[in-house]
């Protein structure tokens, strides 16, 4: 598999954290100390409120502004929901869409997540879809049966060339948070098991070329074995992506196995 030819991604979901001038600190703290060489994509994606704060502090850098979800709409009485125009507006580049804390508090099905997706796409916003099985799936054997019915959902209706936009993650729900990462290993065979789907569902171009990121307790200490796997192109993270120091470690991570850095 040609791994080495996708563009690793390396993205901090703050979640629901930080007001604006500490979003705006953290992203100044990111930018300097990030390596002027650096071959690939680093993305931030803040609060809605605090995506103002941060665009000032990228302007000019290579570092993208993501958001953590987006309307399907792009206007209109939808109280509470901001549109794909409106996140352009606000100096974003990429969406995070689907993450499983959205499908299991918010209620957001795979129809819901597809619309989001069109919706992204059509906008030219990048989307980040999030899936990923929970413990239970997990231990009743479901792993696979899940992962394929979230792709199915999240792609219904897309084109290859409208799906060659997005950047899948793979976030493992009992990972987030709980600072249990899944094996290397595990991560792995599940990545592989994504890159077939989607070779199934689009073809092996494509399946070659889709940037698959994982997520679920990514730490400074343990990225650079998670992005050796040839098939871990990048990482989401939370929790450590709070952290100056932490985060840029996990930027610039170290996988020589993988020739990439
Ligand atoms: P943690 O890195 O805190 O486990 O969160 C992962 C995540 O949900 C990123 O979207």
């Amino acid at each position: 598999m040609a791994s080495n030819k996708r563009v690793p991604m390396i993205a901090g979901n703050w979640k629901m954290h930080l007001n604006s001038k500490e979003a705006a600190d953290l992203a100044a703290a990111i930018r300097k100390g990030l390596d002027p060489d650096l071959k690939h994509e680093v993305l931030l994606a803040p609060t809605f409120t605090n995506l103002h704060a941060v665009k000032a502090v990228l302007a000019g850098s290579k570092i993208f502004l993501s958001s953590q979800d987006v309307a399907w709409e792009e206007k209109g009485a939808f109280t509470g929901a901001v549109s794909p125009s409106q996140l352009i507006d606000a100096g974003c580049t990429h969406a995070i869409i689907g993450h499983s804390e959205r499908r299991k508090i918010f209620l957001e099905t795979d129809e819901v997540v597809n619309k989001k997706v069109k919706a992204a796409i059509k906008a030219n916003l990048v989307p980040v879809l999030c899936i990923g099985e929970t413990l239970e799936e997990r231990e009743s054997q479901r792993t696979y049966r899940v992962l394929e019915t979230q792709l199915n959902g999240a792609f219904a209706g897309i084109t290859a060339a409208e799906a060659s936009k997005v950047v899948i993650a793979y976030e493992p729900v009992w990972a987030i948070g709980t600072g249990k990462t899944a094996t290397p290993d595990q991560a792995q065979d599940a990545h592989v098991y994504v890159r077939r789907q989607m070779e199934r569902i689009y073809g092996k171009p494509y399946a070659e070329a889709v940037r698959l990121l994982y997520g679920g307790s990514v730490k400074a200490d343990n990225v650079d074995e998670l992005m050796a796997q040839p098939d871990i192109d990048g990482a989401l993270v939370g929790g450590e992506s709070l952290k100056s120091d932490k985060f840029l470690r996990v930027i610039h991570f170290q996988a020589v196995l993988k020739g990439r850095v």
